[in-house]
């Protein structure tokens, strides 16, 4: 669909590990977006403090590196109608206590910080996270 359009969300090692994975995704596909490409990889403390580098400066980074880096994530690129805040809605809040009920964090996140999902928070962001996992040639479907 043309109209359509692309981000990212990553699920988090937390979810992975706890065997989540799939119930995250069903959530994210029952929300109406689509998988494009996918992985399963362990970050290097190299890649998380670079995809992470906005929040650099932040008193909780050095702890965000830590849990990015624990254990396998799986980046997804996913399509749908207004993809971006389509996927923000459906991931809920950062912190589970507030997010709302049936989102991917109300549901599975522990708590503010081993919260389950990423998802991209703008349009441009979401073009620089997509190429940050994948190449063009992923992209192509
Ligand atoms: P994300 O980037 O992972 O989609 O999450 P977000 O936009 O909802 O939240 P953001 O402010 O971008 O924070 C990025 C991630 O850092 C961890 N965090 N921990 N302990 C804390 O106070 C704290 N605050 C943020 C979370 O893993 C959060 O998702
Ligand atoms: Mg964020």
């Amino acid at each position: 669909m043309k109209s359509d359009t692309r981000t990212l969300a990553i699920i988090k090692p937390d979810a992975v590990g706890s065997g989540l994975a799939g119930k995250v995704l069903a959530v994210l596909e029952d929300a109406g977006l689509s998988l494009v490409a996918a992985r399963v990889m362990t970050m290097s403390r190299a890649q998380a403090e670079a995809f992470y580098e906005i929040h650099s400066e932040r008193p909780f980074f050095g702890d965000l590196v830590d849990f990015m880096t624990s254990g396998p994530c799986m980046p997804l690129a996913l399509e749908g109608p207004d993809a971006v805040p389509l996927l923000r809605k459906v991931i809920g809040a950062t912190d589970p206590a507030e997010a709302a009920p049936g989102t991917v964090r109300g549901l599975y996140a522990e708590d503010k910080s081993r919260n389950a999902v990423h998802g991209s928070d703008s349009n441009e962001n979401a073009q620089r996270e997509l190429a940050f996992f994948f190449g063009e040639a992923d992209l192509l479907g």
